[in-house]
């Protein structure tokens, strides 16, 4: 079955946007960022900050990822309920690769929690790789996968990854 092609708008995260993500938050997360986290992450150098909105402004999904070194570690993704399975989320996972490209950056990382099975097969279809876990990561003690991947188009020489776990 064609799916209908979501008619969506992608543009930076700007603090007016703050009380949206909060809302967001607590219907996506059990642990839900504060506003004030989105606020300073927002202001905070070397991040990649994006929203997508549908057209009648209302949030659809956002991306937040900081940068360390030369890799870029997504630190929130999220599709709001009802624009899910619609292939939102890999739209934003391929503006950070593209992100990644432009700044001639080398690699995406994440971690997922273990039990988050639709998330891991997203980054999973997406060609991400385990490289490891991060135990107790999350603040009720479950364990985090942490993937990776060089996006396409990208050589990576001589780099040698640290091993987490
Ligand atoms: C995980 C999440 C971001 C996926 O967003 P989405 O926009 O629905 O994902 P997409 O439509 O781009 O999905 C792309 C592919 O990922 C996989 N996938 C996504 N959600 C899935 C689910 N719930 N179960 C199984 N596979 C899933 C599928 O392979 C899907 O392709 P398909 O729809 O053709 O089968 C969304 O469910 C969400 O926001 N969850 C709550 C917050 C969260 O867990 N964030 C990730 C933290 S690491």
């Amino acid at each position: 079955m064609m799916r209908a092609e979501l008619r969506l708008l992608e543009r930076e995260a700007v603090a007016g946007d703050v009380a949206d993500l909060e809302t967001a938050e607590c219907e996506c997360f059990a642990d839900p960022w504060p506003g004030r986290f989105f606020w300073a992450e927002m202001n905070a150098p070397a991040r990649f900050c994006r929203i997508v909105v549908d057209p009648a402004g209302r949030l659809a999904g956002y991306l937040f990822c900081a940068w360390h070194y030369l890799d870029l570690h997504v630190l929130k993704i999220a599709t709001l309920p009802a624009f899910r399975r619609q292939g939102l989320a890999r739209r934003l996972m391929a503006l950070a690769e593209e992100h990644v490209r432009e700044c001639c950056g080398e690699t995406v990382t994440l971690e997922v929690r273990q039990s988050n099975a639709g998330a891991k097969s997203l980054y999973s279809s997406l060609g991400y790789q385990e490289k490891g876990l991060r135990r107790k990561y999350y603040a009720d003690g479950e364990d985090a996968v942490v993937m990776t991947k060089v996006p396409q188009g990208r050589d990576m020489i001589g780099v040698d990854h640290e091993t987490v776990g």
